[in-house]
């Protein structure tokens, strides 16, 4: 089965061509940031413009570039939500368009199973059950996940997203957009001990997140400090984004393995942007191996934002012979 899917859930607008949910055919992703990149986040308006812009190139392209055409399409597998309305609009009645003139069956599907489920682009995939991890710009929760369609959310976070937190201290630095990327880069020289800042636990018993505490600790750092932002040392600025990364990758980390505890299972799976990030993929496996975890992380590509991952949980749907009414709504906030 050949499943066209279509991910427009934020800026970035994708498509791509999956065989049988695990073999990309293609996967074309159209970066905004340029849009953006000036306004230090994401402008929905302009992001749901740029998506009405890119729909038809991109799509045009996943195709060509897999070599089919649309007659050789199985079914279409379209992000629902969450995610920004206006964004989610654009590739949801685009794929309910084509659905209709084509007459191929179509499904919505939840932009966070799709997070949990791009491991399975991957050469060696888990088994069922494992913890999945979802760290986004939007999300940071915990699941226990037995199979597609069935998960039990354990915790999220009360909250700032992790790759928010990222994003606005980046921002506040001055260092640009999207934060999670350069505070990635400019942390590999810096000293993650430097500034004890603090981490949330909120409780041993809890599978819950929360990082603003952190993110007003950077803010009071950087106004208790003498000079303005603009005149620090490159080292200071090293030392702040690697102690800041520090604390979100420990208690990520922490959390993720007591989960792991708790529902005694031995597989964990990272997803989301933020599981782009090298300090935390690179913690997280050494302290899992510790507990004799096994811990699986798609290719940074696959975490953050793209199609192929809507196709792997399209083809899980379409297969089973589910599908989505041409009524079908987008939603920003969508729980799995
Ligand atoms: O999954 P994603 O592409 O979009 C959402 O669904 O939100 O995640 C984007 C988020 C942004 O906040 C970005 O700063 C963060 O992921 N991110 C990272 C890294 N790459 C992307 N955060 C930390 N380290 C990275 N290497
Ligand atoms: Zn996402």
């Amino acid at each position: 089965m050949r499943v066209l899917a279509i991910e427009t859930s934020c800026d970035d607008t994708g498509a791509a061509i999956v065989f049988n949910g695990r073999k990309i055919l293609s996967n074309v992703v159209s970066s905004q940031v340029s849009v953006h990149q000036k306004y230090g986040g994401v402008v929905p308006e302009l992001a749901s413009r740029r998506h009405i812009e890119s729909i038809v190139p991109i799509v045009t392209e996943a195709l060509e570039a897999a070599k089919v055409t649309l007659k050789e399409i199985d079914g279409i597998a379209v992000t629902q939500g969450p995610g920004l309305v206006g964004s989610l609009l654009v590739g949801l009645s685009f794929a309910k368009s084509l659905s209709l003139a084509t007459e191929l069956p179509f499904v919505g599907i939840n932009h966070i199973e799709a997070h949990l489920s791009a491991i399975f682009l991957e050469e060696k995939p888990p088994r069922f059950p494992f913890i999945g991890l979802v760290v986004s710009g939007g999300h940071t929760s915990l699941f226990h996940v037995d199979g597609f369609g069935k998960y039990k959310r354990l915790g999220q976070t009360r909250d700032d997203a992790a790759g928010e937190a990222f994003d606005k201290v980046a921002k506040l630095l001055g260092l640009g957009y999207p934060g999670g990327p350069i505070i990635d880069e400019l942390s590999k020289t810096g000293d993650p001990k430097a500034i004890r800042f603090p981490r949330a636990s909120l409780g041993r018993d809890s599978f819950d997140f929360s990082f603003s505490g952190l993110k007003t600790a950077v803010v009071n750092y950087v106004k208790s400090h003498p000079e303005p932002v603009e005149d620090y040392p490159e080292n200071l600025v090293r030392d702040i984004v690697s102690s800041f990364q520090e604390a979100v990758v420990e208690v990520l980390v922490k959390k993720t393995l007591q989960a792991a505890q708790h529902e005694e299972l031995k597989r964990i799976v990272l997803s989301g942007g933020v599981a782009a990030n090298r300090r935390l993929r690179e913690r997280m496996k050494e302290e899992a191996s510790a507990e004799k975890m096994k811990v699986y992380i798609p290719s940074p590509s696959f975490c953050t934002d793209n199609a192929a991952m809507v196709g792997v949980v399209g083809y899980e749907y379409l297969k089973r012979g589910i599908r989505s009414p041409l009524s079908l709504n987008a939603f920003s906030n969508l729980p799995l």
